[in-house]
């Protein structure tokens, strides 16, 4: 048995059981009544998904959907240009190199929790940074400075990007849309935030890992955004913390699923209604695996700040108001340590 370097050895109590039994528990969420383009939606219908949607995100956090509406070619072709881009020589994967002065591009080392993750990445904003209205305070602006770079090869992984992030869009924003209903708030209550967004798309590469009982492909953490769609290929390996009992379980790969989980963002605004939820990735010593979150976050100008409709005297708000913008600058000087929302508690 190979050995992995030591920054990637995590502590005992934080190392995967190679063992664990597959949740059958993550709701999956048939989308149709919304999908469908020859039928007028139907109410009740509508009515089941939002209660649906409303347990799954307080009992779990997590969520699965199916007759979600994006294009499966559109994620075929992202899938495929990731192959081939991940498969090209290191020298010329870091040619597209992160560059911490406001360039995203590709990188392969990352620690969460101050141990390296097991995996490679390719970053991309999902809409041109350049067409983000400036905020007066210019510490708001820095996140807007951040811009893509797209590799030679493979030549279409930049149009295959593009169109996957706009298809995505539509099914992020529409989730927001069920989520408002399920807060007893309109379903247009979180648009505005995401007129302009920081939203970014992440293409995860997990090689085969020669020690998987001790690394792990992304270490525990949640999300800091707002929801996270992602699409996962066949391996298998995302773990979510059961909030029931603590235990660790598999989500078991769906075909023509999407997995949908709420950020930190959500918690605040709906005053801990909804809780983002720990999770984490296992590697596999034989199989690589591809996974591509689109973290779905809003403007840069947004201030942050538990809904006034979901508070009250018996109920104030947990959180101070925080400005997304200055929060994702401190993460990037904190070298991307997560900022937790307990930060911000009050
Ligand atoms: C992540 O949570 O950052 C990645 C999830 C995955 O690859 O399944
Ligand atoms: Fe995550």
């Amino acid at each position: 048995m190979g050995e992995v370097d030591p920054a990637f050895v995590q502590d005992p109590e934080h190392r995967p059981k190679l063992s664990i039994i597959e949740a059958e528990g993550i709701p999956l969420i048939d989308l149709s009544a919304i999908n469908s383009p020859n039928s007028i939606s139907d109410p009740e219908a509508i009515e089941g998904i939002v209660g649906e949607i409303g347990n799954a995100c307080k009992e779990w956090g997590f969520f699965q959907v199916i007759n979600h509406g994006v294009s499966s070619s559109k994620l075929q072709k992202i899938e495929a240009a990731a192959r081939k881009f991940f498969a090209l020589p290191l020298e010329e994967k870091r040619k597209i190199r992160r560059d911490m002065n406001n360039v995203l591009g590709y990188f392969d080392t990352e620690n969460t929790k101050n141990i390296r993750d097991w995996k490679e990445v390719f970053d991309f904003n999902a809409e041109d940074p350049t067409l983000v209205p400036a905020s007066p305070d210019p510490e708001d602006n820095e996140e807007t400075e951040w811009t893509n770079q797209w590799p030679e090869y493979p030549p279409e992984m930049r149009e295959a990007c593009e169109e996957y992030a706009r298809e995505v869009e539509k099914l992020a924003l529409k989730l927001m849309g069920l989520i408002a209903l399920s807060l007893g708030l309109p379903e247009n209550k979180f648009d505005s935030f995401f007129k302009d967004q920081t939203t970014r798309i992440r293409l995860n590469h997990y090689p085969p890992c020669p020690s998987p009982q001790l690394a792990l492909g992304v270490g525990r953490h949640k999300d800091g955004g707002a929801l996270t769609v992602l699409a996962q290929d066949d391996v298998g390996g995302l773990e979510v913390k059961r909030k029931t009992d603590g235990q660790w379980t598999r989500v078991k790969p769906t075909p023509n699923t999407y997995i949908i989980n709420l950020g930190d963002i959500l918690q605040v605004w709906s005053n801990e209604r909804y809780e983002s939820t720990e999770h984490r990735v296992m590697v596999n010593s034989e199989k690589e695996r591809f996974s591509i979150p689109y973290f779905l976050e809003p403007a840069h100008y947004t201030i942050v700040k538990t809904l006034e409709e979901l508070i009250n005297e018996q109920n104030p708000a947990k959180y101070r108001p925080y400005s997304w913008g200055k929060f994702m600058t401190h993460r990037k000087l904190s070298n991307f340590k997560k900022l937790d929302v307990e930060n911000i508690q009050i």
